[in-house]
């Protein structure tokens, strides 16, 4: 079973953490504590979130069909498997695409600055 990511943001500031290990925390950010994302796994709208895959081989090749502009673009791209962890980060301009190690089981995860996190299993 893969592990989750544990993202949590400040409501006030909008500064974003990832959550190595979690056993009743409370992460407080301006003297508030902080709240987990939910990631969204339906695309309702215009814009595209969710990591798309394609298996080549021993790899996926995974891409998020998203704008990349200054104020707007998907910041990073994860995957999680039971006991591996891949992170790749991207700029305005970038594309958001992205090889991994292709694993079964393991979870896509896309974080857009806008719309926050976003999810797909990997089969
Ligand atoms: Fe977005």
């Amino acid at each position: 079973m893969s592990k989750n990511l544990i993202i949590k943001q400040c409501e006030d500031c909008k500064t974003v953490v990832k959550v190595i290990k979690e056993e009743d925390s409370k992460l407080f950010c301006c003297e508030k504590q902080m709240q987990e994302l939910s990631p969204n796994s339906v695309d309702a709208s215009y814009e595209k979130h969710i990591p798309n895959y394609e298996i080549k081989g021993d790899k996926i090749s995974v891409k998020v069909n998203h704008v990349m502009e200054n104020d707007h673009y998907i910041e990073w791209i994860s995957m999680c498997s039971d006991n591996k962890e891949f992170t790749v980060y991207f700029k305005p301009g970038d594309v958001a695409m992205v090889e991994f190690e292709y694993i079964p089981g393991a979870i896509l995860y896309a974080y857009c600055n806008k719309h926050a996190l976003w999810k797909k299993e990997v089969e």
